[in-house]
């Protein structure tokens, strides 16, 4: 027993230590040490929840020259383990000696002795642990299942952390798809709304420009005016839903490039409202169309956010790559910030979320950082340049 304390002490130290992401290797690397504490040939840990008919995932610590548990186990076998361990009791050879049958299924050799432990992991019954000798005569005794189970029950619960943490990371790469294909239908249909705006609405509208144009040079001096004013309304109209469509989608990202887009994106914005904009970008950065899209976006949403909360004079954008590859944006502009983030962040609005969410569509960390009181907020993209870029 005392032997026993010592492993646990080790295992439970070595278990808790390990990162979530290297749990894996922790335990199996504390299985064989409970292993060689038991003095047992083999020891699988098998889950119930997830014993999926002839893949059950398992794992395993084996002595040298012993057989494997084999991959895929018979759907009948399965099953009866899956009854076994569902009843909850300890189920020895030696005692009940259809078990060496039924465990005789899982490898091509025959045990000498073998064992079913039911194991618990954070105070629900999680699977089994099986222990089998093909070697070693020791019997499978009170003590030996009260020590395997205090083991087992602490391995349990390592492996329901790493499942939980596995199932965590698949969800959570779930909702990166998801959101990517939300985004990419959103600006899927943001192009062809602007492309119908600008091909078929603008066209018409400029049409009728030419046809009022020549209605002024005929009519009588007297509806002139009236015709001229229509007219130009017309113009203005025309050059809003031209604003608009570019919005939409920045076609002139593919024409001339985001450098450019920017640029011009910032220039509008400071002549129509007078704000000073600081634009710095490094031309030697160079992203992907889908990259330079986010990234338009995301500086199109922090403009906007400019306008219409910040009371600013003045906006800095400054693109940088640094010597490591990693290239940053910022936004900043001086404001009076955002005196509470976690509200806002939390808040049902989408155009800080969607920053976040567009970053980690191309690999860059969305930062916000409300610089010291009233004194603006900087919005930071980071993000990492691959090959020669
Ligand atoms: N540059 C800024 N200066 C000051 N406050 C800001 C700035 N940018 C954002 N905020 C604050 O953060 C909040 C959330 O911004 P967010 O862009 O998510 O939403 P929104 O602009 O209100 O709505 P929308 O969903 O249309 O973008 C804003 O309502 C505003 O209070
Ligand atoms: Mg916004």
């Amino acid at each position: 027993m005392e032997r026993i304390k010592d492993v646990l002490i080790s295992i439970s130290s070595k278990l808790l230590d390990s990162h979530t992401a290297d749990m894996e290797k922790a335990i199996t690397e504390v299985l064989d040490e409970c292993r060689t504490a038991l003095n047992v040939d083999r020891i699988s840990c098998l889950p119930l929840d997830n014993a999926v008919v002839e893949n059950w995932f398992h794992y395993e610590a084996i002595g040298v020259g012993i057989p494997p548990v084999q991959k895929q186990i018979p759907a009948s076998v399965v099953l009866e383990y899956r009854r076994l361990i569902e009843q909850g009791q300890v189920v020895c050879s030696d005692t009940s000696p259809d078990l060496m049958e039924l465990a005789s299924n899982l490898q091509r050799e025959r045990p000498l002795r073998h064992v079913l432990i039911p194991i618990r992991a954070m105070g629900k019954p999680w699977g089994l642990m099986a222990c089998a000798n093909f070697v070693s005569s020791q019997q499978f005794d009170e003590d030996f299942v009260h020590s395997a189970t205090i083991l087992g029950n602490i391995i349990a619960s390592s492996i329901a952390r790493v499942t939980h943490y596995d199932e965590l990371k698949r969800s959570q790469q779930e909702v990166i798809a998801r959101n990517r294909r939300i985004i990419g239908e959103r600006e899927r249909e943001r192009r062809n709304i602007a492309r119908d705006l600008h091909d078929d609405f603008s066209q018409r509208l400029a049409s009728l420009g030419i046809e009022m144009g020549l209605a002024a040079s005929l009519c009588d001096e007297a509806s002139r005016p009236v015709i001229m004013q229509c007219a130009n309304g017309l113009a203005d109209i025309t050059r809003d839903i031209q604003h608009l469509s570019r919005h939409l989608h920045p076609v002139v990202i593919e024409r001339v490039g985001l450098h450019a887009a920017i640029e011009s994106h910032a220039k509008q914005i400071g002549e129509r409202t007078g704000l000073i904009m600081t634009v710095d970008l490094d031309h030697d950065v160079v992203f992907d169309d889908e990259t330079a899209l986010h990234i338009y976006r995301i500086i199109q949403e922090s403009l906007s956010n400019v306008v219409k909360h910040a009371n600013a004079s003045q906006v800095w954008i400054k693109l940088h790559k640094h010597k490591n590859q990693w290239v940053d944006l910022i936004i900043r502009d001086d404001s009076v910030g955002i005196a509470n983030q976690g509200m806002v962040m939390n808040s049902p609005s989408l155009g800080l979320q969607s920053m976040v969410e567009r970053g980690e569509l191309i690999g860059a960390q969305v930062s916000f950082k409300s610089n010291a009181p009233k004194s603006g907020l900087s919005v930071k993209l980071s993000i990492q340049q691959m090959g020669d870029h």
